[in-house]
């Protein structure tokens, strides 16, 4: 499995930690930024990683800021990524199983480097339930074509 990781200022530190647990998992990783706690813009790190797991380029994605809010909304944004906000164990598992996310945010002022290490693995190990959840998840890809280049909204 091909993982994306990005952060901004105050995802920085965290970003770092989470990455000696994909090193422990044994999982290849890119790191897209930011690499220093000076203050930069979420959006501009959220989008790459994003973009990179809707291309194919890799298979989950993972976000760090302050909150993980703003790091959600953006990727949220990319026709394709399905992104979850996690801060327990239990939603990371569900969010797995039933919303088959392939991108998760975290809010490293919300929680820390232990509980943050047990989400990512559960998360990045936990497989899709299929089934039901699949076609609701197809429900989501639906709503998505609606507001999308399809309906002339946001295409050139
Ligand atoms: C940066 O101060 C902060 O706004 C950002 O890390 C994030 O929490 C935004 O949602």
């Amino acid at each position: 499995m091909k993982v994306a990781i990005a952060a901004d200022h105050g995802g920085y530190t965290l970003k770092e930690s989470v990455k000696k647990k994909l090193e422990s998992l044994g999982l290849s990783y890119h790191d897209f930024g930011t690499y220093s706690e000076e203050s930069v813009d979420y959006p501009d790190y959220g989008i790459l990683v994003a973009e990179a797991v809707a291309r194919g380029e890799y298979d989950r994605g993972i976000l760090i800021c302050g909150t993980g809010l703003g790091m959600s909304i953006v990727a949220n944004k990319v026709p394709g990524i399905r992104c979850a906000l996690l801060h327990d164990t239990f939603s990371a598992k569900a969010t797995r199983e039933h919303n088959d996310t392939n991108v998760m945010a975290m809010g490293a002022r919300v929680i820390g480097p232990g509980l943050a290490d047990d989400i990512v693995e559960l998360w990045l190990t936990t497989e899709f339930s299929g089934g039901r959840h699949a076609a609701r998840v197809g429900k989501i890809a639906d709503i998505e074509k609606r507001f999308g280049r399809d309906a002339g909204i946001g295409g050139c």
